[in-house]
């Protein structure tokens, strides 16, 4: 939430500003500015609304300078508007902040009685105030950032500049993130890496409690005492072009149509079909390790929450291990029964999301094992766990999440199997017929989606409709939970995931005409239609009995499914386990196109952010 970025070199910085903030804007984006410091002193411009506006606005009065921070805003603390959005300005100070300051209205007293006056609702702002006064005071920008931190309680990801100190940015971080990037003649900081891959590809990733001084010259690393602090330099390995859209309309279409190759690098060099078993870099789970292990609990939000239920499936079926999965905001508070023998496994794209973090941490104090499936390379996350499992998606930038979701299944298909061979409850025949089906999945990817015409029709015909009801029965329940979100959060259509056998426990109330259910009725095997298959067949005659329109994901050469649905759409069939990757792909396309045809903003809908960093 919220996207920070700074400069420091010998660069005229606000066009770079601006290209950075784009890159960020997945993370907010109902309000954007920039502050920058050059001869004339310190300039904001900010406006709100989309990122155009500031541009719009810089198009009119670019200021100059060669020190500058940014901002991209998801408000918390005030409501979107031009005052409200960063930099915010007081005494020669601007600063820019992601995160929540929790004392902030007792500071502001305090600051108020003093004599400050505040142009903003938010809860940034005193920190321009709280820097200002330490200045006057005489300390350096360094020492003044230090004594306000000292007096603030709550989170932060901060950049702050003074015309008392050109040349220089001081940023901190507190749980909110932060990436240093390192230059020839210049320096950065950004919220995220993608705003600053243009410029360099050699990052430093700031630790809880980091705080640092940036020049032209270099960077200074401390804690906040002022301790000298070491970080590894990290090369990151995405290019710019990665970020862009490559010709599609939105990112979240280019997103749905890579899934073949994200696919293939979750997969590639991690599942030997010969051998039947699974090599995982960077975990380190081992047959001693594993058999001290009881139960894996999985803390993840959103989407990545959807693909943990499919992963309990995974695992329990393959390892034949308990497997709980919890909503990471529902964890943390509720005393968990988590101990030394559980494995806890945080699934999250960002690898920053604030309550799949906290639990997280909240698992590891209590002794348990910390895996983290995520995409972001050196994310909160993914530092704090003894195991990590990428998913190498590469970055994703629309908000609404599509080849994350594929690409943690296929992780979470491999942990099963790894966690099969060393609990000894999968055999080497077993485990490679598993693998070859996983080793084709990108095939059949690319095979769905050539669909994509029938998809949109279909979109279209029902893209009026006020509600749908997602219907699935085991691996395609958390796909129906799926395409139900993606659903409601572009297009704003009223949407429910259900367990197929649970609609006729109050969901069948709703069925009539006007509300148009999706199916998800795929075979289970090539050989067997398999018993959800044939229990889903009933659940479509109920829905036909009320009156009610289905659309219908079924198997290729399948004939009952399409005969009882108004639409069918035909996919490739793989093993039961990792059907929902290819089943979960109508889903997506379905809703982007309804959303696409009802003209909301696809990439940024209303209210949302990429990375939740609060709570
Ligand atoms: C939905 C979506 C969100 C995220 C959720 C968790 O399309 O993107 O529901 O899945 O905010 O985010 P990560 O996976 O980054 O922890």
């Amino acid at each position: 939430m919220c996207g920070i970025v700074g400069y420091v070199g010998d660069e005229e910085c606000a066009t770079l500003l601006v290209d950075g903030l784009r890159k960020l804007e997945y993370r907010g984006y109902d309000s954007a500015g920039v502050a920058v410091l050059g001869k004339e002193g310190l300039s904001v411009v900010r406006a709100k609304g989309k990122l155009a506006n500031l541009e719009k606005r810089l198009g009119e009065q670019t200021p100059r300078g060669m020190t500058g921070i940014g901002h991209t805003r998801w408000a918390t603390h005030g409501k979107p508007s031009d005052e409200n959005a960063h930099p915010h300005k007081y005494g020669g100070v601007a600063v820019v902040h992601n995160g929540i300051i929790e004392n902030h209205l007792e500071l502001k007293e305090t600051l108020a009685r003093a004599g400050h006056k505040f142009a903003s609702e938010t809860d940034t702002e005193i920190f321009a105030h709280l820097i200002a006064d330490e200045e006057k005071s005489g300390k350096t920008l360094p020492d003044a950032v230090r004594g306000a931190l000292a007096k603030v309680k709550g989170t932060y990801a901060l950049a702050v500049m003074s015309e008392r100190s050109p040349e220089m940015l001081v940023v901190a971080k507190n749980a909110s993130p932060l990436v240093l990037g390192l230059g020839e003649t210049c320096n950065f900081v950004a919220s995220d890496v993608p705003a600053i891959l243009a410029h360099t590809r050699d990052v430093i990733f700031l630790e809880e409690g980091d705080f640092a001084v940036i020049t032209k010259k270099g960077v200074q690393l401390t804690d906040r005492a002022g301790n000298k602090l070491a970080r590894a330099v990290r090369r990151i390995d995405w290019t710019p072009t990665m970020a862009e859209k490559n010709g599609h309309k939105h990112f979240m279409h280019k997103e749905i149509h890579e899934q073949a190759r994200a696919l293939t690098d979750t997969i590639r060099g991690r599942a030997s079909v010969e051998e039947g078993d699974v090599y995982l870099d960077g975990c380190k789970l081992d047959a001693k390790t594993v058999a001290g292990l009881n139960k894996v609990h999985v803390v993840a939000c959103g989407t990545s929450w959807h693909a943990s239920l499919t992963g309990k499936l995974m695992i329990e079926t393959l390892a034949r291990m308990p497997v709980e999965v919890d909503l990471a905001s529902e964890f943390r508070y509720r005393q968990p029964l988590v101990d030394s023998r559980t494995l806890c496994v945080a699934v999250s794209q960002s690898g920053e999301t604030a309550d799949t973090l906290g639990s997280f941490r909240e698992a590891k104090s209590r002794g348990a094992r910390g895996l983290a499936i995520c995409n972001v390379v050196g994310s909160a996350i993914a530092r704090e766990a003894e195991d990590v499992l990428y998913t190498h998606a590469g970055p994703e930038i629309g908000v609404a999440s599509t080849k994350a979701f594929t690409t943690q299944l296929a992780a979470f298909f491999l942990l099963a199997v790894r966690l099969g061979r060393l609990r000894g409850t999968l055999d080497a025949p077993t485990a490679r017929k598993h693998l070859e089906a996983l080793r084709e999945l990108p095939m059949l990817v690319e095979r769905t989606l050539k669909h994509e015409a029938e998809i949109q029709q279909a979109a279209y015909k029902f893209s009026a409709s006020r509600d749908l009801l997602f219907l699935g029965r085991g691996p395609q329940f958390p796909v129906a939970l799926e395409g139900a979100l993606k659903l409601k959060e572009i297009s704003y259509i009223h949407a429910e995931g259900y367990a197929a056998g649970e609609m006729k426990h109050g969901p069948i109330a709703l069925i009539d005409e006007n509300m148009p259910v999706m199916v998800l009725a795929p075979r289970e095997s090539e050989t067997e239609p398999g018993v959800n298959y044939e229990k889903i067949l009933g659940n479509i005659q109920e829905v036909k009995a009320r009156g009610g329109r289905v659309i219908a994901i079924c198997s290729e050469g399948d004939t009952m499914v399409p005969d009882l649905a108004e639409c069918a759409i035909a996919i490739p069939q793989t093993n039961a386990l990792l059907q929902p990757i290819i089943s979960v792909i109508p889903t997506q396309l379905f809703s982007y196109h309804v959303a696409d045809h009802r003209g909301t903003d696809v990439d940024q809908p209303r209210n949302l952010a990429k990375s939740v960093t609060v709570e």
